[in-house]
């Protein structure tokens, strides 16, 4: 397939005499698909049942005749005023009990069963209208599902929160079994004296927390099928996306992917931070490891400043073809912007567009059509393969530790992105899983040489990894691994009681240290956490400065598995990823490259990327600031 590239397309926030102007400035830029209608719904519907869409019939031929292809968005972000004027339910509220009003965007409750009729009927209505219509190629459900309004606590979403427990509890009792309602007097006799986990004089109940974190994920997973049923019940066969946002907290995207044939991300790294490139290719490798052999597209970056921040640097010249070349070479399909034309009237009249306000005769608009070129030059791309090692991340963990009342309390997502930067400075790939899926998905099954797990807190399942580390790979885990059952309760006897016996220890207890309270003899510090352990067949591999284990090794079927009992911070994830690389045999995609110049293998195809404002030497040659070199 050859590469998308485009950007979302409002054409409804200007006069059709421009239209014209834009199919033929996205022709001169090398554009080929164009995503529109994200936020059209006020100029589609005026009041109920009255769609209005000869405008966007327009539209679609005239880009259709340029040869543009459409992403077709259901446009239900952003309910118009005369919706939630008529059905006020449909507005979300805040912990403290606020009405998030409309006036600015996505202003709805997921759960609210007015929004979802709205939203029902101008899905209908609009893949009715379009399903047969040749430009369309794709369609674009919903825009950054949770993004702005992540959780509601409104009324409404209580009487879905209590149907959402009564199918996943059947029974109160068993609720409170699970949430462990006898501490604290929280006994509950019935579903309805159940609230969202609204203010509270204290913390609320960490499992109630967690139920309403993975409720709230369902009510947008439930938004997400709710539209893709309605455009598969037209017939239409266009290959369906959503736009993600990276390793977004609140949702968990292992649940999205199963449900997308068309992965897709928007990523807006800062270009003023030198680092930023690293956590950019977290996000590029989580999506091509969502739902792998699967098309991913990045759908949405700036060509060069966003509006967001509270200072905003523009892109250096270069640095934004060499983040989209980075997607590229990390799997990517398709490089899209936000947005296509600057606006210039509203809230992101200073977010920059592939054609600036200033027009064509501007550096971003020769970057953006030199980009195209660029990518129609390289052809139909080779698939992205599987790496040889894999992280896992887990949004149960996520949800169960960003929370209060444990030995320390640390940042779950950074420590799995930290793992994934160790191994992307080395330049050596790695994919991202969800370590609790058997089967033939089962990590084992990959062809993984080593899984890192870092602080994989809550387990519902260790079959796969105890079988992965039986079959010969190799797993390394850090403090705070094993803890609670999918309830958040210990399990009897201990900790570490599922993944202990594969470590060859037991953990006995947790204190919270700072500074070089837990240093590490192999010369780092360890943070936030230490662990005391019982060894049962581990070997000791590293001490803390009270000679207690620091780090152990343990033989377990045909493989190994690790324990670091503290929490490493970027020195010792560079010195471990190290140790690993050097043990297991991993190779970079090419050795030797100077710090912030990075290689990306996709298929035959190798990505040289320097990431510095400044030339380096890099295998063999000169490349200039943000300069890459494609090689096959
Ligand atoms: C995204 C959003 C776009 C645009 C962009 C600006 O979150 O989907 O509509 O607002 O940010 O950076």
């Amino acid at each position: 397939m050859a590469i998308y590239y485009g950007g979302d397309y409002n054409p409804e926030q200007w006069p059709e005499d421009v239209w014209r102007e834009d199919v033929e400035l996205m022709r001169r830029a090398g554009v080929n698909l164009a995503t529109v209608g994200v936020f059209s719904w006020a100029r589609i519907q005026r009041g109920e049942g009255e769609f209005d869409y000869a405008w966007l019939d327009r539209v679609l031929d005239l880009l259709h005749e340029g040869g543009i292809a459409v992403d077709l968005a259901t446009g239900t972000a952003s309910p118009p005023p005369w919706a939630t004027a008529r059905y006020p339910g449909i507005l979300p509220r805040t912990r403290e009990g606020a009405t998030l009003w409309p006036g600015s965007r996505q202003h709805y409750a997921p759960s609210s069963p007015d929004y979802r009729r709205l939203a029902s009927e101008l899905v209908h209505a609009t893949v009715r209208r379009y399903q047969d219509h040749p430009a369309v190629v794709m369609w674009h459900i919903n825009n950054e599902l949770g993004c702005h309004v992540t959780y509601d606590y409104s009324d409404g979403a209580a009487v879905a929160f209590r149907s959402w427990l009564r199918d996943r509890y059947r029974t109160i009792d068993a609720l409170n079994d699970a949430w462990g309602t006898m501490f604290w007097s929280q006994r509950y006799t019935e579903f309805d004296e159940i609230v969202p986990p609204r203010l509270t004089p204290t913390s609320v109940n960490p499992a109630g927390l967690l139920d309403f974190r993975r409720f709230s994920s369902d009510m947008l997973l439930e938004l997400l099928r709710m539209e893709k049923q309605i455009i598969r019940s037209y017939g239409a066969t266009q290959p369906i996306t959503t736009n993600m946002m990276g390793a977004f907290p609140p949702v968990d995207y292992w649940s999205f992917a199963p449900e997308l044939d068309v992965i897709s991300d928007d990523s807006y790294p800062d270009p003023r931070d030198p680092g930023s490139f690293r956590p950019a290719a977290f996000a590029r490798d989580l999506m091509r490891s969502l739902k792998p052999g699967t098309p991913w597209i990045l759908m949405e970056q700036a060509a060069n400043q966003v509006n967001w921040r509270p200072n905003n640097a523009r892109k250096a010249p270069g640095q934004m073809a060499a983040l989209s070349m980075q997607a590229v070479g990390r799997g990517a399909d398709g490089i899209m912007f936000f947005q296509w034309r600057q606006s210039s009237r509203g809230s992101e009249k200073f977010h920059s567009a592939m054609l600036p306000h200033a027009g064509p005769e501007t550096r971003t608009f020769r970057e953006v059509s030199e980009l195209g070129a660029a990518l129609k030059s390289l052809g139909t791309l080779p698939p992205a393969g599987r790496s040889k090692v894999a992280i896992v991340l887990s949004w149960d963990c996520q949800w169960a530790l960003d929370q209060a009342n444990h030995p320390a309390r640390f940042d779950y997502l950074s420590q799995v992105r930290g793992w994934h930067a160790a191994f992307h400075a080395l330049n050596i790939p790695a994919d991202l899983i969800n370590a609790e899926i058997s089967g033939a998905d089962a990590p084992g099954g990959d062809g993984y040489d080593l899984i890192v797990a870092p602080s994989l807190y809550l387990m519902r399942d260790a079959t796969p990894l105890v079988r992965f580390v039986e079959e010969g790979g190799c797993l390394f885990t850090t403090a705070f691994t094993d803890v609670v059952d999918e309830c958040d309760r210990f399990l009897p006897g201990g900790f570490t009681r599922r993944l202990g016996p594969v470590l060859g220890l037991a953990v006995t207890d947790f204190e919270g240290v700072q500074g070089t309270e837990a240093a590490v003899s192999w010369g780092f510090p360890g943070e936030h956490l230490r662990e005391v352990l019982t060894l049962d067949g581990a070997q000791v591999e590293a001490t803390f400065s009270d000679g207690e284990p620091a780090l152990t090794r343990h033989a377990y079927g045909a493989g190994e598995a690790w324990h670091l009992a503290t929490l490493a911070g970027e020195a010792g994830r560079t010195a471990l990823a190290a140790h690993l690389a050097a043990r297991l045999g991993l190779e970079p995609v090419v050795a030797g490259l100077p710090p912030g110049v990075e290689a990306c293998r996709r298929g035959d195809m190798i990505t040289i990327i320097n990431h510095n404002p400044s030339p380096v030497e890099a295998g063999g040659e000169v490349l200039g600031p943000y300069e890459y070199r494609v090689r096959n």
